[in-house]
């Protein structure tokens, strides 16, 4: 019960889905938790349920792809908490209006940019300077799949995943002299809510999982364990959740 106990961790996207079961999965071990996310009455509903519970939880408002709005809430954070020892990036995700590079909406490759890779960059440059000054911290950015093996049809998507997975990667060079790791987490299919309504049994990335799509734990599992000091010398690292699908 207390992995992460006296950590203080904000995590993106923390209103539904992967986010939502790190956020409690962090709580339950023991760490105070920023919930971020742009639709705040999921954040909220989950800043209670952690409440309910027993633990120590502020929900904010925030859409990652806005400077200001960053700033605003890691300064909500702190004002509450005093320093921001974790870093989750899962606010994102794909849309049906990804496709083929010939064919994809131009607007939703520039959305997914903007929210999944330029997000997570304006979440970290601004907690890693916080990071630096209360002695280090753990940075997880959740990446996909896609960005790890060659995949069809969601090509902004991708474009996206893999440049938060090689930021990543140079952001843990940078900045482990300041015992800042950052990690990436590449899950494969995960049926959160958001992804249950569209994916197709018969889609290949959901049949080449050989244990079967994961569930958002899977995934929240494997951020508590890079949170928590059991993985203090684990960084720049990506960790697939993929049931065996990279293996082809
Ligand atoms: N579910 C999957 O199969 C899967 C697979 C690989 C990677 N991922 C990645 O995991 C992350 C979470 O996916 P999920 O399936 O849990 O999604 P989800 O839709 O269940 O949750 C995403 C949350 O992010 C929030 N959000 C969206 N845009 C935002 C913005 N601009 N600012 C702040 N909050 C925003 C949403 O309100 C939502 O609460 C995403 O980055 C996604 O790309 C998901």
């Amino acid at each position: 019960m207390d992995r992460v106990s006296g950590k203080i961790a904000l995590v993106t996207g923390a209103g539904n889905g992967i986010g939502k079961a790190t956020a409690l999965a962090l709580s339950r071990e023991g760490a105070r938790v920023i919930l971020a996310d742009c639709q705040l009455g999921f954040a909220s509903e989950v800043a209670a349920e952690i409440e309910r519970a027993g633990g120590k939880a502020l929900a904010v408002q925030v859409d990652v792809s806005d400077e200001a709005a960053v700033d605003a809430a890691v300064r909500s954070g702190l004002a509450r908490f005093g320093q921001i020892d974790v870093l989750v990036n899962s606010a994102g995700g794909g849309s049906t209006k990804d496709g083929p590079v010939t064919e994809l909406d131009l607007d939703e490759f520039w959305r997914t940019i903007r929210v999944d890779l330029f997000g997570t960059l304006l979440t970290c440059r601004r907690v890693i300077p916080e990071m630096v000054t209360s002695g280090g911290g753990s940075i997880i950015n959740i990446s996909s799949l896609r960005a790890v093996i060659g995949t069809h049809g969601a090509d902004a998507y991708t474009a996206s995943k893999g440049g938060v997975l090689t930021m990543s990667r140079a952001m843990s060079m940078q900045w482990a002299r300041h015992n800042v790791r950052v990690n990436v987490l590449a899950p494969g299919v995960v049926l959160t809510e958001r992804v249950a309504a569209f994916i197709k049994p018969e889609d290949p990335i959901y049949q080449k999982s050989l244990l079967g799509p994961s569930e958002p734990q899977d995934v929240a599992f494997l951020a508590l364990f890079l949170a928590s000091d059991e993985a203090r010398k684990i960084t720049g690292t990506v960790m697939r959740v993929d049931g065996g699908a990279s293996i082809y």
